[in-house]
């Protein structure tokens, strides 16, 4: 890369470890709530009221549990906000709650109404960093999209299939509703792509449903057994199409790659079939030099794999009406691929972390042809088969088993492709499979960064080679390596699951489930030149919180975090909070600005 490509100066001071109940910045910046659960969203959205709650409310409030977060800009001084709402923390939303199963039918209605995403219209405040939402005015953008509200469209080749059809859309074309939506990202062409994660929670009757259907229920993490029914959320108790023995296809009509168009508020969005089905993290687009996009793809569980799409029609330049309606379709057919590793080293890897002699985890790797069109390359699957039932296609074709892939971003400055494996600790024990060297340690608790580089540079190769910049944990650790940076000057890390760069290409890493027994947070470390490696805290998030987005503006003056789930702790409940913030009294996910006072760029 270019000098000072993905190597820009972070000579902020580091936040240190800490289990405050705050949102701690470091010296010289400020940060604020952007919005948070229940603010309004859709004009003439009523005011937020605990003990008042309603779902038509929370359909047109800022919903629950804010995971990824982009921002499409208008102009110099206005910005769409793009949010995910991931799940529901009922426990931590509905004073007096007991049990999943106590909830009124109004309320699991709630539950799904703050889920999906919400599109908020933001102002620039003075000449600053900071961003507010549009508070007065029309707001023709803002928006809501919620498990129940709003009809998806299928795209690709697996549309229509007799996977996807059900007694209430026959032809298998419309979907109501999204789920589970975990990170994204937003495409050169200016829309959102939201992945579709946990779904298999949402579903119960397994049991029941057709005996074919139940290897492949079971292989997303659906119970098909009477005794151990899947179905935590009991949604099927206000919509039937998440019982399974009434409607055995429902659950397949999720884990879907969802794009929005936030620029048309009108848009119905859609879920493109050609990207796969399995519990997607989310997806980042880069357009190889070829003009084709690319879209990187991680299925977040213990073992699964590593997925891209490369689009079979080329990126069109500019923001005419023809290009942006031809870019829209660039994720309805192409061809699929997983990841399958070679290791330099693998008989040196003893599953304690130990570097090889070698002096790097690294090593060479493929992408295998899954689909194309309609066209299979799996032996016994059709073209739906292997894009409705991904991991079956994966496991058939031997692609490598990772350590729970989360965020997949490529550096739009280098091309390189950044991995979040958040952690596995399962790796290693029982039958399950042992360390490798793109996963080197057993009972994984911290996780590890894996680094993709494309033959050539072409992001629509066949072939890569990798390496582990970082395999995390609190560096006094000597299972830990920070790209051999001295480790006396990194900060501790633990389960990195977002990942983001600034404007000059360093890689930002958020948090999710600290082993080290701190709070989350949001790192950035430059991944070329001699500061590679070189890891720091740059925020901290309160007690019980994941760190999520983040989002970095292309000013390189704004920083979005969206903390999801303060006070997700055993116990806690609205009247015995385990975080009071933002507000002093129960906890509330929000969105948060960070920004420099003086106006500098983000990280100096
Ligand atoms: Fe929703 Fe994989 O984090
Ligand atoms: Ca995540
Ligand atoms: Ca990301
Ligand atoms: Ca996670």
């Amino acid at each position: 890369p270019e000098k000072g490509v993905g190597n820009g100066a972070l000579t902020f001071k580091p936040v240190p470890p800490n289990t405050l109940d705050s949102f701690i910045v470091p010296n010289g910046y400020d940060h604020a709530v952007v919005i948070k659960w229940g603010d309004p969203v859709v004009p003439g959205a009523p005011e937020f009221d605990l003990h008042r709650q309603s779902a038509a409310a929370q359909a047109k409030q800022f919903g629950y549990n804010n995971d990824f977060v982009g921002i499409i800009p208008l102009n110099r001084r206005r910005a769409l906000l793009v949010v995910n709402h991931e799940y529901t923390n009922e426990n931590l939303m509905f004073p007096g709650f007991t049990s999943q199963d106590a909830l009124s039918v109004e309320q699991l209605k709630i539950a799904m109404a703050a889920h999906g995403m919400s599109v908020v219209e933001l102002e620039r405040v003075g000449g600053t960093g900071q961003w507010r939402p549009v508070d007065s005015g029309r707001r023709p953008y803002n928006r809501r999209v919620t498990a129940n509200t709003t009809k998806f469209e299928l795209t690709g080749p697996a549309a229509g299939s007799a996977w996807l059809r059900t007694a209430a859309d026959p032809k298998g074309r419309t979907v109501v509703g999204t789920l589970n939506n975990c990170a994204g990202g937003v495409t050169p062409w200016g829309t959102v792509l939201s992945g579709e994660e946990n779904f298999n929670q949402y579903f119960v009757g397994g049991d029941a449903a057709p005996e074919d259907a139940k290897p492949k229920l079971a292989r997303y993490g659906i119970s098909t057994s009477a005794r151990y029914p899947s179905g935590s959320r009991k949604w099927e108790r206000a919509d039937e199409r998440f019982d399974l023995a009434k409607h055995p296809n429902e659950a397949n009509r999720h884990g879907w790659i969802v794009e929005i168009d936030p620029l048309d508020p009108e848009s119905r969005p859609r879920k493109h079939t050609a990207l796969g089905r399995f519990k997607h993290e989310g997806a980042n687009v880069i357009v190889a030099k070829s003009g084709h996009v690319v879209a990187y793809m991680g299925d977040d569980e213990r073992f699964d794999y590593l997925y891209k799409f490369v689009s079979d029609k080329k990126f069109m330049k500019g923001n005419s009406w023809v290009a942006r309606r031809h870019n829209l379709t660039l994720l309805e057919s192409g061809t699929l691929y997983v990841a399958k590793l070679g290791f330099t080293s693998a008989g040196e890897i003893d599953g304690s972390g130990k570097l090889p002699t070698d002096g790097a985890f690294n090593g060479t790797g493929q992408w295998i042809k899954l689909v194309s069109g309609n066209r299979s390359y799996v032996e016994g699957m059709t073209a739906a088969d292997v894009l409705t039932f991904t991991r079956l296609a994966g496991d058939k074709v031997g692609a490598t088993k990772m350590d729970r892939p989360e965020d997949v971003e490529p550096s739009l400055l280098t091309g390189k492709v950044y991995v979040a494996l958040t952690n596995n600790s399962a790796r290693g024990t029982g039958s399950n499979p042992k360390a490798d060297e793109a996963n080197p340690r057993n009972a994984n608790k911290h996780g590890q960064i894996l680094e993709l580089v494309e033959h050539r540079g072409d992001n629509t190769a066949d072939t890569f080679t990798w390496s582990l910049p970082i395999v995390a944990g609190d560096p006094a650790d000597p299972s830990t390596y920070f790209a051999g940076y001295d480790k006396a000057k990194v900060s501790p890390i633990s389960c990195p699951d977002n990942v983001a760069f600034d404007a000059t290409g360093n890689l930002w890493i958020s948090t999710d489930g600290n082993a080290l027994g701190s709070n989350d947070g949001l790192f950035a470390t430059a991944v070329e030149g001699p500061e590679r490696g070189h890891l720091k805290q740059f925020l901290t998030v309160p007690v019980g919180a994941e760190a999520c987005g983040p989002f970095i503006t292309g000013d390189n003056r704004s920083v979005f975090v969206a903390v999801q789930h303060p006070g997700e702790l055993d116990g806690a409940s609205v009247e015995n909070p385990a975080s009071n913030w933002p507000d002093g009294d129960y906890a509330k996910p929000a969105v948060v600005i960070t920004w420099r006072l003086d106006g500098a760029p983000i990280g100096s």
